[in-house]
């Protein structure tokens, strides 16, 4: 055959026999094109079943077209054990016990972004490995009242702090293939009444306090999902709520993810057709329909939409805009190019956590220097303190985990004294023992049923023959002690630990507390001891950690989150009796949440927003401004000498507020605008440079609904914390 013939011959067959790649399967292809690809294929009833559940963490794909399932996993802090095809208990697998990393205010203490990247690759590699698209996390609702169970879960009372740690975590999840899915939108600031507590907030608190960090997950960290709150707002479930969805995350945010309600959040069809939800899960159907062939069929977004897209009641067009949105979640997770294929359980992310624990505990208060624990001398060591023994991993709520392992803090003590000192313990109180959750048992027998009078005398016997006495205490994620669904009662250490403290403070002068909790907690004791640490719940390496800081392998560099008020009426929402509300709830504080309500009220708060002790010494220079002036078009560079006097190499978190002096709306004295965390070795110095530009000076005007700035004089703090300020100056806005 003549050449051209058989090159003709070759272009037919394969011509004929290679299938073109449908674009939607092409992961070269444009999303775009790939989502328009795969609608065009889809019949309706496909369409409709991936808007819902099908079991109790996971939405169809379209098997018939190979576009894979939906697969979401708790939680914020690790990978929650595989459940039952309809149950909230877990499976009981012998695969899925994961790394738990410690809890999200823990991460939002570290004051430090490259943590928060780390923290989400690290938990992102193992939602991958497990094989889930979607990462029900980060929480970032703001810390409103110390009593909300699930302050644990978030990143404080600061929208500038909470806007800068939850972009790198979305990044880091993301970085995955697998969506992080940012909760809960919005205004999900109490447990008390939480589905159905209708929130009425005024638009500048809404805009300047609840919503930044959403707002900056999703424009700066590109969150590929975001998931509704149960509560209401503007008498509307959050779940299908056209004024947070619509409006603000598609309109004004130009949000293009998926929008996933909270678990039993919708409660409406035709508001979760036209108000901005895309998938439905945990719906409670009873009552929904009597001809189900499986629950999830009478979900609102199930067989009820299907038949009023089927009648022409809704257009086809609202169903495909979920579709697509849908689509897009995975084209960006499980049908994307390249993507990863994470790792688990890894000696590596046991050491993220670690490394974020120890930059995350907060030395408040270290008088004489009693830590760190010199090992020299064979000291006697006393811990007392049931939180010293008991799991924190397990419980809490939807963050429980079924964890490899947990350095418990007594462990961890034990493991960093070794022999050079004598470590005995004595339980001291008996908290609510819980011996699991959702089928996941801690394995601990540590029931306990003597008298308190008991305890504490046991307690004190060992104190009083010991050289220092490291107390354990805190809360635990008990019913009403850091945990979901359920507030705390009061602003107390529970337990009668206070009490016990007072009996050891009477027999050792020598007392460091270790507060293991998600809140503040009053502190009638704060004189009688010579340290307190607040430890967080730091998860599978948490008793590492805190032994890490106490004994000194790592200076302390946590800085709080949100602040310590000295009694539960310093907070606004307390003060102005504006919690829990019952059917309705008023943020009567505006704007005025955490230290910027302090500072309002002139109220000194036990330990301030932003506070945090070394083990060393920092030595704040005078910052050098490039100009006195800014405008709208130019900044100021502030460049701030810090340096370590010190004989031990730490951490400093150099903090930028600024104030407005004169404005025609209220305002806080000061503003958290800009942070940096450096590292400096003893007798090393850097400087720590900053950029003020108008957008840092701007303020929320409700009644032109837009953020704005008026001229004038403004003051710039630098400090090591909201109260520590070294220096401060005027500057103008021309
Ligand atoms: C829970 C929580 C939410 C969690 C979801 C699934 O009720 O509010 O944070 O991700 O349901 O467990």
């Amino acid at each position: 055959m003549r050449s051209w013939s058989v090159i003709l011959a070759l272009f037919i067959a394969t011509g004929i026999f290679a299938q073109e790649t449908p674009i939607y399967l092409d992961v070269t292809a444009p999303v775009e094109e790939r989502i328009e690809d795969a609608l065009s294929r889809m019949t309706v009833e496909e369409k409709v079943a991936m808007c819902h559940a099908q079991s109790k963490f996971s939405s169809a794909g379209v098997p018939r077209l190979g576009i894979p399932e939906n697969w979401m996993t708790d939680g914020p802090h690790g990978i929650r054990p595989e459940v039952f095809w309809n149950e909230w208990d877990q499976a009981g697998w012998t695969n899925d016990s994961c790394v738990a990393f410690p809890a999200l205010t823990c991460l939002a203490a570290t004051w430090n972004p490259d943590m928060a990247y780390l923290y989400g690759k690290s938990i992102g590699e193992e939602a991958r490995y497990r094989n889930k698209n979607v990462l029900l996390g980060p929480g970032v609702n703001i810390y409103r009242t110390p009593l909300n169970g699930r302050n644990f879960e978030y990143m404080g009372e600061d929208p500038y702090l909470a806007s800068k740690m939850v972009v790198p975590y979305v990044q880091g999840v993301q970085s995955n293939g697998v969506a992080a899915c940012v909760k809960h939108f919005a205004l999900n600031n109490q447990e008390t009444n939480r589905h159905t507590v209708n929130v009425h907030v005024d638009d500048r608190a809404l805009y300047e306090i609840y919503l930044p960090a959403f707002r900056a997950a999703v424009q700066e960290g590109n969150a590929w999902a975001i998931m509704g709150a149960y509560n209401l707002y503007k008498n509307q479930h959050a779940c299908h709520n056209r004024y947070l969805l619509n409006d603000i995350l598609r309109k004004e945010w130009n949000y293009n993810g998926v929008v996933i309600s909270d678990w039993g959040g919708a409660y409406d069809t035709y508001e979760s057709a036209y108000n901005g939800l895309d998938m439905e899960f945990g719906t409670g159907t009873d009552g929904l329909t009597d001809a189900r062939t499986s629950e999830y069929d009478a979900y609102h977004l199930a067989r009820p939409y299907l038949k009023l897209i089927k009648n022409g009641d809704i257009p086809i067009e609202n169903l495909d805009n979920k579709v697509r949105n849908i689509l897009r979640l995975v084209f960006r997770t499980t049908m994307s190019a390249n993507r990863p294929y994470g790792t688990f359980g890894s000696p590596e992310h046991f050491d993220a956590a670690r490394k974020i624990a120890q930059e995350g505990i907060v030395l408040l208060k270290n008088e004489e220097n009693i830590l760190p624990i010199g090992l020299d001398g064979k000291k006697r060591i006393a811990v007392i303190g049931e939180n010293a023994i008991r799991m924190m991993t397990v419980g809490g709520g939807s963050s429980s985990l079924k964890a490899k392992h947990e350095i418990l803090p007594l462990d961890g003590i034990k493991a960093a004294v070794g022999n050079k000192a004598e470590v005995t313990f004595a339980r001291g109180y008996v908290g609510k023992i819980s011996v699991g959750y959702n089928g996941v048992d801690t394995g601990q027998a540590i029931e306990d049923n003597r008298e308190k009078d008991t305890l504490i005398a046991e307690a004190c016997r060992i104190a009083e023959m010991s050289d220092i006495v490291i107390f354990v205490g805190g809360l635990n994620k008990e019913i009403h002690q850091d945990c979901e669904g359920l507030d705390r009662y009061d602003f107390q250490l529970p337990y009668a630990q206070n009490e016990l403290l007072d009996a050891l403070s009477k027999v050792n002068e020598n007392i460091v507390v270790v507060l293991v909790s998600g809140n503040a907690v009053e502190m009638p004791w704060v004189d009688n001891v010579k340290s307190i640490m607040q430890a967080w719940y730091c998860g599978s390496e948490a008793g590492n950690a805190i032994a890490d800081i106490l004994f000194g392998k790592v200076n302390p560099s946590g800085k709080l989150p949100f602040s310590f008020a000295r009694k539960l009426d310093d907070y606004g929402a307390h003060a102005l009796d504006a919690y829990p509300g019952d059917r309705d709830v008023y943020y009567k504080e505006g704007i005025f949440v955490g230290y910027r309500w302090l500072e309002k009220n002139k109220t000194k708060p036990l330990f301030p927003f932003g506070h945090g002790l070394s083990y060393t010494i920092f030595k704040y220079g005078k910052p050098v401004f490039s100009s006195r002036e800014l405008s709208s078009s130019d900044s100021i560079v502030v460049s701030v000498p810090i340096r370590n006097t010190g004989g031990m190499k730490g951490k400093e978190t150099v903090q930028l507020y600024i104030g407005d002096k004169k404005s025609t709306l209220p305002r806080p004295l000061k503003e958290l605008k800009a942070f940096r965390k450096i590292e400096l070795q003893p007798g090393e110095e850097k400087n720590v440079d900053f950029k003020i530009s108008v957008a840092d000076l701007m303020f929320f005007d409700d009644v032109r609904h837009a953020w704005t700035y008026e001229t004038g004089k403004f003051v710039v703090y630098i400090g090591a914390s909201s109260e520590d300020i070294k220096y401060s100056t005027e500057i103008t806005l021309k």
